[in-house]
Parts: structure tokens; C-alpha cells; sequence
């Protein structure tokens, strides 16, 4: 649906597939759905260079732009001291890449671990009926596992709750905040609470627990059973 909207408009599609890595929509990988798909790799992601991130397109002319805008405003062909455009730093170091491609090699087994993580926690917590588990649209052919968010049913006191997880050793985290409610935005257009209902019940009843590549079935267990205790 975007993309015919993109096209009725004659706008360009960018698609923020940062936490979608592996992804796919009906068979198609995130990341090649629009007409320039990003990539972020900051460490909380399913790969990661440290910071920094990609961007993939195969519009020729617009990855000549960018590649210059990463580089001070060198265009391709430009020497060191020519700078074509006004430009930013924004080059990715080759340590920080070099990181990021060897973990490329592996990003199958990678991703099937963080699946394997997924699947056992749908699986336990299912049985937890206070839980609202991670909704996958039929059109998602693949889910690649960024974070494991549940949501608390209405009512619950997530703080409450989320205190008491830490004390017995549970590293928990309100997810997401509604970006219309950050300061920033408050002062800046005005916004309030009230002003998008679905939004603020969403953000009062996320928790992220913990998830990882490389938790054990043991591990899962214990934060889902200290989970149920707790609520
Ligand atoms: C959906 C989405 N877009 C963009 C970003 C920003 O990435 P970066 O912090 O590398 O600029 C993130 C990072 O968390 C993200 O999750």
C-alpha cells in the first residue's frame, strides 16, 4: 500500500528497515521493499558495528549522493581536497565494518537462534494469561527478532511489576514511549496526553524482557516462571 501511494504522489519510498534485518514481507526481504532501504547497527541490534549503519539501493544516481555526503561532499572521482556538494561525516570506520561483515557470514544462525529465543517464550508465556504476546501479521513471512516485547493486560501496574523482576535479578524496560509525549516534541507542537488514546495504552503496557541470541531454554524458563510469580 505505501508503495502505490509512493507512486501516485511520484514520492521516493525510504524504508526504515533498522530493527527488520532478515525480515521478509510476502517472500520479500525488508530493506529492498522501497526505493532506499536503512539499516542501523547499533549494539541493541541483531548485528552490530559498534554504531553506524547501511544504506541499499539500486538507484545508481541516488548512491552516488549519498556516498559523497557520507565523505564531506566527495563526489566518486573526486581527490581528497575536492569537495563537490556540501557534505557530512558520516563514514563508517573499516574496523567497525569489518566487524559487521564477519558477523554477516553467520547472520542465518544468528537469526535462528533469535527465532529459537522467540519461539520458546511464545510458547511458555502463552500459558500466562495477564500477557499479551508479540502480534505477527499473516503478511510477515519471516519476523526477525529485534526485541521481545509483551504487553501487560489493562490494569496491571507495570512499574510494580518491572521493580519487582529487577530485584530478583530480571532486567526488564518500559517499551516503546510515546514519541509524541518526549519533551522535545511537547514544547515544540504542544501535544498532551489524551491526544492519541491507542498510542499512550500501548506505551503504558509494553515491557521488553530480556532477549538474546544466546539465552538458554533454562533462562527463558526462569524469567517466565519468575514472571507468572510475580504477577
Ligand atoms: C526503527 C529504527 N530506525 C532508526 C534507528 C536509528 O538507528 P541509529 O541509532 O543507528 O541512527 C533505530 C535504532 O534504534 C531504529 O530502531
Amino acid at each position: 500500500p505505501l508503495r502505490q501511494l509512493a507512486d501516485h504522489y511520484d514520492l521516493h519510498l525510504i524504508e526504515d528497515a533498522c530493527e527488520a534485518l532478515g525480515a521478509e514481507y510476502k517472500g520479500r526481504k525488508a530493506g529492498m521493499l522501497g526505493d532506499c532501504g536503512v539499516f542501523a547497527f547499533y549494539p541493541n541490534k541483531q548485528i552490530t558495528t559498534g554504531e553506524g549503519g547501511m544504506i541499499v539501493t539500486d538507484d545508481e544516481e541516488a548512491a552516488m549522493l549519498m556516498m559523497a555526503l557520507r565523505n564531506q561532499g566527495r563526489a566518486p572521482g573526486d581527490t581528497w581536497l575536492q569537495h563537490t556538494y556540501l557534505g557530512y561525516n558520516y563514514r563508517m570506520d573499516e574496523m567497525s565494518a569489518a566487524l559487521g561483515a564477519a558477523q554477516m557470514t553467520r547472520i542465518e544462525e544468528l537469526l535462528t537462534r533469535r527465532e529459537q529465543v522467540a519461539r520458546w517464550y511464545m510458547e511458555r508465556l502463552a500459558e500466562i494469561p495477564a500477557v499479551e504476546l508479540p502480534y505477527v501479521a499473516p503478511q510477515t513471512t519471516r519476523s526477525s527478532w529485534f526485541v521481545f516485547v509483551i504487553r501487560l493486560a489493562p490494569g496491571i501496574q507495570r512499574e510494580e511489576i518491572a521493580r519487582k523482576l529487577e530485584e530478583r535479578g530480571i532486567p526488564v524496560r518500559p517499551y516503546f514511549l510515546p514519541i509524541h509525549l518526549q519533551p522535545y516534541l511537547v514544547e515544540r507542537f504542544g501535544y498532551r496526553q489524551g491526544d492519541y488514546p491507542i498510542t499512550e495504552d500501548l506505551g503504558a503496557r509494553g515491557l521488553a524482557l530480556p532477549f538474546s541470541g544466546v539465552m538458554t531454554e533454562e533462562q527463558v524458563e526462569m524469567v517466565c516462571r519468575t514472571l507468572q510469580s510475580v504477577l
